[in-house]
């Protein structure tokens, strides 16, 4: 009988040997690729936490890197695997996905939960459809064989229902942002209870407001924002990023055709992934990252491989370690400055170092400058574009936080550098900009009055601002609580505090937020979910007014007295 309690063990077995081992998640999705069973960081995390079960082709290569038999890691068997034959067997005749919150048992009727996820395989089944193992499914095998355990025939109209799956391009694609945690959270919502969010970058529903001038040139210009525009986007709006840029100091001869509009940055990193890499190819991607990033270079099929940020040195990128990180495959380098989840803004010297590595193994630079103009301490950004001509540079930017208009998804990327090698790959972006026809239109029409003028992002961080203020108040009430640390961000809306594993030894960080969750009704996301190595950080949205943050921070500190009390650490 299969049952969530089974699943967790199945899940703790996984964690527990690698822990044992003295593996992080990366490192142990990095051993099985290196062995032939590509996976992803977030498929282990998936796997650990029980949101998905152990993949079957993945299982061998699994259990010889922890050095433990199938059998053990699926159910616990101390002895050898007595049934790989059978375990075959069943899983070409059906499988059974258990999923977060609801699970099926061989003569369970169909529930109504979309969470629950019942999976069927026949013998016609091609064996491209990889498995999803449970102990129990292999449980029921090994007792009864011959049973065909978990067809569901019992659909409303009395016919066979075979569910759809979701494609298995999507197996290492892990967005905790928007993860479990926000699903328990709704789920609260809709019973009534009230949810402080501290979980996402979205400026407006915080009263964050756009500009009223944007607004009103967008409402002027819908008329003219009916039709499909030019692929790339309308030419004043490219015009005018390619002027934001000369203005600080592009050096290379950069034309409107290098701009590209999209629906948010989102959708033109997706874009890039896909133009650029071939199945096996990696991207340096910083760690921690916006997991955007890792999410669309697995889902194109590439390798996302995170190179250190140092806490310890505000988290500026460690150059040693992309160095090391570097092989024959890699394409390319992320660059998130402004950093999202750290807030931290990186000096022009690793910026240059940065460019010396990419111009020494010919690799591409992408970078994600979107929180560039939400700066405090009269700190200055400096565009990677502005200190090369001899790499190529993407770089990608957008209104979605410098003006507060997220939902009208208006977002770009230039090209500009070293682009003579690249005119196919460039042909292939132009193919898929082509492809989705062109970005939202009536957002476009935000961009050219955005690029100048009046910036009133500049008063909202200045020293008398509401974000400066939000910042002041998160950091403190945040470092002020035992066992915990804080950077403090130069840049954007987050932090990312550290949670000293001397007095939190926590082991699950996504779990440790379901609990604060559950018992304060505070919603953040936890440090995994941004690709980090270790459950012991988690990331603060200060976006909330000063009064839902200190209510936020006072729930944080119960939580944490309680936690030590817990773990025996006050
Ligand atoms: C670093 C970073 N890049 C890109 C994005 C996506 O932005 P957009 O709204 O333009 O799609 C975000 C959103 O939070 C982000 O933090």
């Amino acid at each position: 009988m299969n049952s969530d309690k089974d699943k967790q063990a199945q899940a703790e077995r996984l964690a527990h040997l690698r822990r044992k081992k003295g593996l992080t998640a990366e490192q142990l999705a990095q051993a099985m690729t290196k062995a032939g069973a590509k996976v992803s960081r977030g498929a282990i995390s998936n796997w650990e936490r029980g949101t998905n079960g152990i993949v079957s082709s993945k299982l061998p290569t699994l259990a010889r890197i922890l050095g433990c038999s199938e059998g053990y890691l699926l159910r616990g068997d101390l002895n050898v695997d007595i049934n790989n034959n059978s375990a075959k067997t069943v899983r070409n005749r059906a499988t059974l996905k258990n999923n977060k919150k609801g699970y099926m048992t061989t003569n369970a009727t169909h529930t109504s939960d979309q969470d629950a996820t019942l999976e069927v395989a026949t013998d016609t089944h091609t064996s491209s459809n990889e498995t999803v193992v449970t102990q129990n499914e292999h449980s029921e095998a090994i007792v009864h064989p011959d049973k065909q355990p978990l067809l569901d025939r019992t659909t409303m109209d009395g016919k066979p229902m075979t569910l759809l799956k979701k494609s298995d391009k999507l197996k290492s694609v892990c967005y905790d942002i928007r993860g479990p945690l926000l699903k328990t959270a709704n789920k609260m919502e809709a019973e009534g209870q009230r949810i402080l969010k501290l979980n996402i970058g979205n400026p407006a529903p915080f009263g964050l407001h756009a500009p009223h001038e944007i607004l009103r040139d967008v409402a002027m210009n819908l008329p003219n924002a009916i039709g499909y525009s030019d692929s790339q986007g309308i030419f004043a709006a490219r015009k005018a990023v390619l002027h934001y840029y000369q203005s600080k100091g592009l050096r290379s001869a950069v034309d409107v055709s290098d701009v590209y509009l999209g629906n948010g940055v989102s959708e033109l990193i997706v874009m890039t992934m896909q133009a650029l890499l071939n199945d096996g190819d990696e991207v340096l991607i910083p760690m921690p990252d916006y997991p955007l990033w890792t999410a669309a270079t697995n889902l194109a099929g590439g390798t996302a491989v995170h190179y250190r940020c140092n806490e310890e040195d505000n988290w500026q990128p460690d150059i040693e370690d992309i160095k090391s990180k570097i092989t024959s495959k890699t394409k390319g380098i992320v660059v998130i400055n402004p950093n999202n989840p750290t807030g931290a803004l990186y000096s022009d010297d690793i910026l240059k170092q940065i460019i010396e590595v990419a111009i020494q193994h010919d690799l591409i630079i992408m970078a994600d400058e979107i929180y560039d103009r939400v700066l405090y301490d009269d700190m200055v950004h400096t565009p990677m574009s502005t200190l090369t001509n001899d790499v190529l540079v993407l770089s990608y930017n957008g209104l979605s936080k410098s003006h507060r208009i997220a939902g009208f998804r208006a977002g770009w990327m230039m090209l500009s550098g070293r682009k003579q090698h690249a005119t196919d790959f460039i042909e292939g972006l132009d193919m898929l900009a082509s492809m989705r026809l062109c970005s939202n239109v009536p957002g476009q029409y935000a961009i050219q009055t955005a690029m100048g003028g009046y910036q009133s992002m500049k008063e909202l961080t200045s020293e008398k601002g509401r974000l400066f203020k939000q910042r002041e108040l998160a950091i403190s009430r945040l470092n002020a609580i035992p066992g915990i640390s804080c950077t403090m961000p130069q840049g954007a809306f987050y932090c990312f505090p550290k949670m000293d594993p001397a007095v939190y030894p926590v082991k699950d960080d996504m779990e440790f937020m379901m609990e604060l969750l559950l018992e304060e009704n505070v919603l953040m996301v936890q440090g995994t979910g941004f690709n980090w190595d270790a459950p012991d950080h988690f990331r603060v949205v200060f976006l909330p007014n000063m009064d839902d943050l200190e209510d936020a921070m006072d729930r944080l500190d119960r939580f944490f007295a309680k936690k030590r009390q817990q773990y025996g650490t006050n």
